[in-house]
């Protein structure tokens, strides 16, 4: 029996709904994903009543030392898994991780080179809306009109033209793999330190499928919730001249108290990220990512970059006369959930866009694999070749709910306990 259920009804409800929802829709966004229960057991304890400004072994409260123990193995596990030289385990998300290293190497004012997010950078790699583009200089570099991925000559040119204190790679939305050493050799020839984002791409480099930035970054952030499969949260890593300037950075330059109950379940989702099962669920992602790439280009759609090395693909509509909104908007209503996204060069507005980003780490996690690729890219051609059709809509809806139905999430804890 549920205490939520009796206590507090109206959050149990939703908690209830919420979880039918990722049960029972098809869940495409790249950066999401759906925790083991060990995961959400440890993130739903009882460490979250726990006060631990610090670090291990030297806090600013007592009665630390089993929080110790977590925070201890959480920051093991993570060196260990990246094999880096430091890790910070307590950003409380990706965003504070990055605001972290960029406080740690960087003046306001000073320079910072970032990628655009119009081809596929995040609000904190630069964006004049967030506190990166704020506080610093940000040039934004892109991608080639040919070839859409980065145009690594253009950061060459503007790094000899603006001497940034910091370059920042990573994205939110770009499909191939990025090479890190030429940014290295890019950051080398104009004094700059390197900082790499790895928020989605962070599991994929624990198994070995994407190249890794640590023997090349001078900082490394991630978020640990989407291909990492770990609850939301940040981190950061770095080298070890850096370490004690982040720490201090971290806490107590830009936050307070830690959350224990996050760090304990970032620890164990480490732990999960170690194991041979990991990879392989990380391989079926990329193989899931690329079937599903080449069925949406056999249907002759516009995939971003001609396809993807990772776990997500962009759609583009900069031909079409319907834009990423509007194909959000129509998925939703078949049980598909996707985001709308901007693409390269995109001359729709940011909240309308010309294209949409679509993910496979959850539906992978629920067990689906290359046939089950084929079948939803099936479903999302019928749904935009019948764009505004409400039948259309109900029919898909009602195949995904079928298709949902065989890979069950979280098993029957349905009925009475909401995870
Ligand atoms: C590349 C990248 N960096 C940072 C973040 C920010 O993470 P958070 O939402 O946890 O602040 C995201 C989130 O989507 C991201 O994609």
């Amino acid at each position: 029996m549920s205490i939520l259920k009796t206590k507090d009804p109206e959050i149990y409800a939703a908690l209830y709904n919420e979880t039918k929802r990722q049960a029972e829709k098809l869940e495409l966004i790249a950066s999401e994903n759906f925790v083991s229960e060990a995961v959400l057991e440890a993130q739903g304890g009882v460490m979250t009543n726990k006060y631990a400004e610090g670090y291990p072994g030297r806090r600013y409260y007592g009665g630390c030392e089993y929080v110790d123990v977590a925070e201890n193995l959480a920051r093991e596990r993570l060196t260990a898994l990246f094999g880096c030289e430091h890790a910070n385990v307590q950003p409380h998300a990706g965003s504070q991780a990055n605001m972290a290293v960029y406080m740690t190497v960087c003046s306001p004012g000073d320079t910072i080179l970032g990628l655009d997010l119009a081809c596929g950078g995040h609000l904190t790699h630069g964006h004049p809306l967030n506190f990166s583009g704020k506080l610093y200089k940000v040039y934004g570099y892109g991608v080639r009109k040919d070839t859409e991925q980065i145009d690594y000559d253009q950061v060459a040119r503007l790094a000899n033209e603006h001497k940034p204190k910091l370059i920042v790679t990573g994205a939110s939305a770009y499909p191939r793999f990025i090479d890190f050493q030429k940014f290295r050799e890019i950051a080398d020839n104009c004094g700059a330190k390197l900082m790499v984002d790895i928020a989605h791409i962070a599991g994929l480099i624990v198994a070995g499928l994407h190249p890794s930035p640590v023997p090349f970054a001078d900082f490394v952030t991630s978020t640990t919730h989407k291909t990492l499969r770990g609850p939301r949260g940040g981190l950061v890593m770095c080298k070890e001249q850096y370490a004690a300037d982040l720490d201090r950075m971290v806490m107590p330059g830009i936050q307070g108290g830690p959350l224990m109950h996050v760090i304990a379940a970032k620890a164990v989702a480490f732990k999960e990220a170690a194991t041979p099962e990991f990879k392989q669920y990380q391989t079926q992602i990329v193989a899931n990512a690329k079937a599903m790439a080449q069925e949406f280009l056999n249907y002759g759609y516009h995939v971003v970059a001609g396809g993807t090395d990772t776990h997500l693909m962009l759609l583009s509509f900069i031909e079409a006369d319907y834009s990423g909104k509007k194909v959000e908007n129509a998925l939703d209503a078949s049980n598909i959930t996707v985001n709308k996204n901007t693409v390269p060069f995109d001359t729709r507005k940011p909240l309308v866009t010309s294209g949409v980003r679509i993910g496979t780490p959850a539906i992978t996690t629920r067990g689906m694999k290359e046939r089950e690729m084929k079948t939803i890219a099936g479903f999302i051609h019928k749904v935009i070749s019948n764009l505004g059709d409400e039948a259309t809509y109900a029919q898909v809806a009602a195949d995904v709910l079928e298709l949902c139905r065989l890979f069950p999430l979280y098993g029957k804890r349905l009925e009475d306990k909401p995870l």
